[in-house]
C-alpha cells in the first residue's frame, strides 16, 4: 500500500524541502529516499539490520539509515517532523507504543509532528477480499494480514506478530511520550495510485479504512 500510505504522509508533512525528517522503522529506505529526492535531510532507523543495510545501498541522496529501536536511538540535532508507517502495530503493549513517542518526542522542535500510519482502530470488515490483502482477527488484539499474489491468488507472505489497538490507546501512548495534540485522518488513493490500479481496486479501501493516519503534535 505504499502508493496508498506514502502519499497521504507526504500531504500531511507538506513541503519537506529542506526539512529534516526522522523516519522510525524505516525498513529499507524507500520512504527516507523519497523525502530525500524532495530535498529534505532524512534520518531513518530500524531494528533489522540486514533492512538498514539495503537502505544505506541506496546511494547518493541525503538520507541517512541507522540501526535502532526507541530504546537506542540517538541523534544529536532536533527534526521538523517524524513519521512511522505500518510500525507502531507492532508494539505489543501500550507502553511500547509510548516509548516511540517517548523517544522522539525530545528530538522534535515545539509544534514538530510525529505522523503513523497504523491499522485502524475501527477496522471490523475481517475477511473481506482487499484484492492484494486480508486482514483476520485472531485472540485478543492480533491480527493476521495474508498478502496475496494478484495474478494466482496464492498467498505470498503471512504476518502475525501485529496488533490492532483502540484510539484510545495510541492517543495515551501519544500523550504519555510526550506530544500535545492528537487527530485521526482517513485514506484515500491520490489520483496517480487511482490511474495505476484503477478505481476498482481502491473502492474496499476506501469504504472498509483497514488503515488510518494518526498525526500527533508536539
Ligand atoms: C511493515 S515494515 C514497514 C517498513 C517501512 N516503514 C515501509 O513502509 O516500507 C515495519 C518495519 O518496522 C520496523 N520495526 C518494527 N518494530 C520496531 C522497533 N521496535 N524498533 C525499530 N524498528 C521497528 C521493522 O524492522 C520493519 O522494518
Amino acid at each position: 500500500m505504499t502508493l496508498l500510505h506514502d502519499p497521504a504522509v507526504e500531504e500531511v508533512l507538506g513541503d519537506v524541502n529542506k526539512k529534516r525528517i526522522l523516519e522510525i522503522g524505516c525498513g529499507d529506505g524507500p520512504f527516507s529516499s523519497l523525502l530525500a529526492e524532495r530535498s529534505a535531510t532524512a534520518v531513518g532507523y530500524g531494528r533489522s539490520p540486514q533492512q538498514i543495510a539495503e537502505a544505506q545501498a541506496r546511494v547518493g541522496l541525503d538520507a541517512t539509515f541507522v540501526v535502532a529501536t526507541p530504546h537506542t536511538f540517538f541523534h544529536d540535532g532536533i527534526f521538523d517532523a517524524a513519521t512511522s508507517v505500518l510500525v507502531l502495530h507492532y508494539a505489543t503493549s501500550v507502553e511500547e507504543i509510548a516509548v516511540f513517542f517517548r523517544s522522539a518526542s525530545p528530538h522534535l522542535g515545539p509544534g514538530g509532528r510525529f505522523i503513523s500510519v497504523v491499522i485502524n482502530p475501527l477496522f471490523s470488515a475481517f475477511g473481506q477480499d482487499f484484492v492484494v490483502r486480508c486482514f483476520a482477527r485472531l485472540e485478543s488484539n492480533n491480527i493476521r494480514v495474508e498478502f496475496l499474489d494478484r495474478a494466482s491468488g496464492r498467498d505470498e507472505i503471512t504476518l502475525e506478530n501485529i496488533h490492532q489497538y483502540a484510539s484510545e490507546e495510541f492517543e495515551r501512548a501519544a500523550i504519555s511520550g510526550g506530544m500535545k495534540s492528537v487527530a485521526w485522518r482517513k485514506f484515500f488513493a491520490m489520483p496517480d495510485a487511482i490511474e495505476q490500479m484503477g478505481a476498482s481496486f481502491w473502492q474496499p479501501c476506501h469504504e472498509h479504512q483497514p488503515y488510518a493516519l494518526f498525526v500527533t503534535q508536539k
